[in-house]
């Protein structure tokens, strides 16, 4: 990480829009003008102008109990019409909302009447499930059309999504079902995962058989068309029930801050956070940003971003800002690399692609692969380029432009979090001059600042901690049942503003540089992985007595976990095999947690570093992962227990 960012201080490249791009620009610079004059005033315009209200809201902000804020409070709307029947009604029911793309190859065009037909249809079926306002649906889905159905269906009916990504295990569904007390999951019997069938509901039965009980009904898409269980009791199919429901569906208005979404994320302990999303401040915030951040022309571009719905980016930016929108997407279940590593150029070519929103690490792997395999396609309809997740790289970003966008177009570089709904910071294209390797400013309306650990605004240049000033329209307004962790979370450190957890700079101009998260939180490949969640699985396996997990610098992941684990004595009379000790708890933490918390490495040691009073200190394991001299290590109860590390591990 450190050598990363050494280097993209060292950037000096500057990128200005092309006139041409200039002049047909959706946004303009008197959004930030007018921001700045009259920031709730902005927000307030901005939701009109946006949304489609049942009734207007006459109050912008209520800050009167700080952090908990809510945002056009006394308006009413209906999130699903916004995304679907408006659009119908404006006369673009032909217009089409989804091209999706199955892993095998098959393909379903889905435009904007039909998608509002099936989501009117899974909204009568949710209803017949006894599911109501305010009550909670998981979704556990692969990406296939239904997936988007679903969390519209439970949008227009009032009722809350918890979208659990479908590579998680049953024990991590489990934990999030019980936590929201979920009543009813919508699964696949399977998915397609690199060529497999990925069985999801089999997952989905182990997790309820773990769970505390709330949930009472099932409803399963067939998509792999793999052999499943069945509880009739329980158990229904999608095509038996959305397939014959009716299409007839009167939505209701609900007040903008009804709740819309939970979605888990890791913090700094053990346990996911739900974070809590509601309804009006979300949607006028994911639109303006999908708007103006990828300079949408609906009747024009076809967009495309690759994040799965499982993660926040798949909410605001597969899902409702687009939707919100009007625009054309592409929607595909598969991964970059099957059958064949030229899979997403393919899909860009195939579809006609304008705009294309992805990770840092995809763009990563395709440049180990070489330039070749993107050049065998014909990438000449992309026009702007989006990166999240992670901190991008200069190198990377210039890859990204020159070697997918011709050389000429923008590439957005957005920072934002599950916890903040939407984009926070990015350059504007077509009217920011870009900067590779810095997500540059604050989007108009947004108001972030650096402080130091005590709290001082750094004037000036300098890094520090990132916090957001003022609160915004999709901020999150909680963690599901836990007020106090939110508070603790996110408010504690610094009064009223919002602490992010990450490190950033700001550099002369005033631009932001994020320099990756100051708590014990990991990214790998852009989702966010706690050290405590794995660590804590890690000790749950019989084998070990003590963990200790860091991040460490991944030329491709950004970041991989590796692991330093001390087995227990009786594991070490029963032969102590290092190899295989390694082995099977890589596999260990893939099971109870998912693929992607896997450890990249998992050192067994006799020893970790530890202060007089008994706490690891991570810093020196990740240098030592790191492959660096090791850091000071006088505050250590026994100086030279990095020494026998070292050694131990190499
Ligand atoms: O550390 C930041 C990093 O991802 C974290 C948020 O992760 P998550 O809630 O999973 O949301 C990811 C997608 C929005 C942040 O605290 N991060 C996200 N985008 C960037 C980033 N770091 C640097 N640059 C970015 N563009």
């Amino acid at each position: 990480m450190t050598a990363q960012i050494d280097h993209a201080l060292e950037e000096i490249r500057r990128f200005r829009p092309s006139p041409e791009f200039a002049a047909q620009s959706v946004a303009d610079p008197g959004l930030y003008e007018a921001a700045r004059t009259d920031r709730l005033g902005f927000w307030a315009d901005q939701a009109r102008s946006l949304l489609q209200w049942e009734k207007p809201f006459t109050r912008t902000l209520d800050w009167s109990n700080p952090p908990f804020a809510k945002w056009f409070d006394d308006g009413e709307l209906n999130v699903a019409v916004n995304c679907l029947d408006r659009h119908v009604a404006a006369g673009l029911g032909d217009r089409v909302a989804i091209h999706w793309e199955g892993e095998p190859g098959d393909s379903r065009t889905i435009t904007y009447a039909e998608l509002t037909d099936e989501v009117k249809r899974a909204a009568n079926v949710l209803t017949d499930l006894g599911v109501g306002e305010g009550d909670r649906v998981a979704i556990y889905l692969p990406m296939i059309p239904e997936a988007v159905v679903s969390m519209l269906a439970v949008a227009r009916i009032g009722a809350i999504h918890s979208v659990v990504f479908g590579g998680f295990s049953a024990e991590s569904l489990a934990s999030r079902i019980d936590d929201a007390e979920a009543s009813v999951v919508i699964t696949a019997d399977g998915g397609f995962r690199k060529g497999k069938i990925f069985p999801l509901k089999l997952t989905v039965d182990d997790a309820l058989e773990r769970s505390a009980g709330s949930v009472k009904q099932v409803l399963v898409v067939r998509r792999g068309e793999n052999e499943v269980a069945w509880n009739d009791e329980r158990d229904h199919w999608w095509h038996e029930t959305v397939g014959r429901a009716s299409n007839d569906h009167e939505p209701k208005a609900f007040g903008a801050e009804q709740p819309l979404f939970i979605l888990y994320t890791s913090g700094t302990t053990g346990k996911p956070k739900g974070i809590l999303h509601t309804s009006g401040g979300y949607l006028t915030q994911a639109a303006f940003t999908h708007k103006n951040v990828f300079d949408l022309h609906p009747e024009r571009d076809v967009y495309w971003c690759t994040a799965d719905v499982g993660w926040i980016t798949g909410h605001s930016y597969v899902v409702y800002g687009p939707l919100a929108n009007g625009a054309t997407q592409v929607l595909f279940e598969g991964t970059p690399d099957t059958p064949h590593p030229g899979r997403w150029w393919e899909i860009v070519e195939k579809y006609g692609v304008t705009i294309l929103y992805t990770a840092p690490t995809a763009i990563r792997s395709f440049m180990k692969l070489g330039r070749q395999i993107p050049h065998e396609f014909n990438l000449r309809t992309l026009r702007v380029l989006g990166s999240v997740g992670e901190p991008i790289n200069p190198e990377a970003w210039i890859w990204y432009r020159h070697v997918i966008g011709g050389g000429s177009i923008p590439v957005v570089d957005t920072w934002w979090q599950t916890e903040t709904g939407a984009i926070m910071i990015s350059a504007l294209p077509g009217i920011t001059d870009l900067k590779p390797g810095s997500a540059q400013v604050p989007i108009p309306g947004i108001s972030v600042d650096i402080l130091t650990d005590e709290g001082e605004h750094i004037v000036g240049e300098g890094g520090g901690l990132l916090v957001i000033t003022e609160p915004w329209p999709s901020m999150l307004r909680g963690i599901w049942g836990d007020p106090e962790r939110f508070k603790e979370t996110y408010w504690e450190k610094f009064g009223d503003k919002y602490f992010a957890g990450d490190g950033a700079r700001r550099d002369e101009d005033g631009d932001f540089w994020l320099l990756g998260r100051v708590d014990d939180v990991m990214n790998v490949s852009g989702h966010r992985l706690s050290t405590a969640e794995i660590e804590s699985s890690l000790v749950a396996h019989p084998w070990t007595a003590e963990a200790a997990v860091v991040g460490a610098h991944d030329e491709t992941t950004g970041q991989a976990v590796v692991a330093f684990v001390i087995l227990k004595a009786s594991q070490e009379e029963h032969g102590n095999d290092a190899v295989l000790a390694s082995e099977e708890l890589r596999t260990h933490v893939a099971r109870q947690i998912g693929p992607i918390a896997r450890p990249r490495q998992v050192f067994i040691v006799n020893e970790l570093p530890k202060t007089r009073s008994g706490k690891i200190m991570r810093r020196l394991l990740r240098d030592l992962a790191e492959g660096r001299e090791i850091g000071d290590t006088t505050t250590l109860a026994d100086t030279s227990i990095m020494q026998i590390i070292s050694a131990q591990v190499r």
